[in-house]
């Protein structure tokens, strides 16, 4: 079983860490998919001491990907983040088109190409037939199912899903999902692999559809929309409703025991008691769709223009990245839960 105590959160990239996961000697690891996830793992990777092959079906994703990784590095040594000199960390990241060389002489592979079986199922069985059995083969998926895609593989004990958040190299979530054939030793592996590279990973115990972070989102989400679709709010106050109000307390403690301090001297229980019913009214009231209504998309989207204004998307991203970092700096040593 993994050890609780090693939970304890150490988020972005600092001093290189240029072990492998044997803690030997140093390793080399490959991304495939060098789009906004690829990317971003490659930075990380590359900032903690690892070589990291960056594999891609298009050059100029892969040209994209350098650009995207040379500005996360200028952004972590602005931050203070990053102790070393970025050109040798941006020279530890190797781009290629060539999926074998890529995953040649790696201990570990973490596939980010796109959402699908399809591509997955392909990808893995390739990756599998040229890796030998003792490399991790990890997807970025946010929410597929290990136990499908590794049907393809000979060894299919060595995969397993590590989801990310957006933008992996800052948000230090991953969630660990096996698949039914992935086995503890795999889980174990991936884990320490993870610690190691400053995350913060989380093991799901069973497997279901967008694992327990994206499940929580898909939630949120679905609410997010059909109060702009009713027009009960616009999209910029659903927005404002959460970043000033609960989203701030949920950078550092989660729905439970948020909710077990706001019932009094009970806690939970007396708080499911007196609110609850409160609750019980919202979920009576809510919509239970499944796909996105085309009405409330094109709602969304006007109401995004209004809030974004004419920011970017690079400058939102890099606004984003800002503030994450502000955030993390004052929680980092703030987590006892999570130790
Ligand atoms: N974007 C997010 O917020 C986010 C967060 C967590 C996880 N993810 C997951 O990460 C993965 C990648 O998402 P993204 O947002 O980076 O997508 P993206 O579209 O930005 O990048 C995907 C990249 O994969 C490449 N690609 C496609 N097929 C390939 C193949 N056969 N071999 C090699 N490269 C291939 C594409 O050329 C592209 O550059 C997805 O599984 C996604 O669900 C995304």
């Amino acid at each position: 079983m993994v050890a609780k105590d090693k939970r304890k959160q150490n988020w972005g990239a600092s001093s290189p860490d240029t072990k492998g996961t044997s803690g030997e000697k140093p390793k080399k690891v490959a991304v495939i998919g060098a789009g906004t996830i690829g990317a971003s793992w490659a930075t990380l990777f590359a900032a903690k001491g690892r070589q990291v092959n960056l594999q891609d079906v298009e050059e100029e994703r892969l040209d994209q990907a350098l650009k995207a990784i040379i500005s996360n590095l200028k952004f972590l040594t602005e931050s203070e983040l990053l102790n070393e000199d970025s050109t040798s960390v941006l020279k530890r990241v190797h781009p290629t088109t060539d999926l074998s060389l890529a995953v040649k002489n790696v201990e570990y592979v973490q596939e980010s190409a796109f959402e699908s079986y399809e591509v997955k199922k392909e990808l893995f069985a390739q990756m599998d037939s040229i890796c030998s059995e003792n490399v991790i083969l990890a997807s970025s998926s946010s929410g597929l199912l290990m136990s499908e895609i590794q049907k393809v593989a000979k060894s299919p004990e060595r995969c397993i899903i590590a989801h990310p958040f957006n933008p992996p190299h800052l948000i230090p979530l991953v969630e660990l999902v096996p698949g039914k054939r992935t086995s503890e030793e795999t889980i174990e592996t991936a884990y320490r692999f993870h610690r190691m590279m400053g995350k913060t990973p989380l093991r799901v115990r069973k497997e279901v559809p967008g694992y327990v972070a994206n499940r929580l989102c898909a939630a949120l989400w679905r609410e997010a929309i059909d109060l702009v679709h009713k027009e009960i709010a616009s999209v910029e106050d659903v927005d404002l409703a959460v970043c000033r109000g609960p989203g701030l307390r949920w950078a550092f403690m989660g729905p439970h025991i948020t909710y077990h301090l706001g019932g009094g001297s009970g806690g939970i229980q007396e708080f499911i008691e007196h609110i609850g019913p409160t609750f019980e009214s919202c979920w009576g009231s809510m919509s239970s769709w499944t796909s996105i209504p085309p009405s409330a998309l094109k709602k969304v989207v006007k109401g995004l223009e209004e809030e974004v204004e004419k920011r970017n998307l690079e400058e939102l991203a890099r606004w984003r990245d800002a503030k994450l970092v502000k955030i993390l700096k004052t929680i980092s040593d703030d987590s006892p839960f999570t130790q």
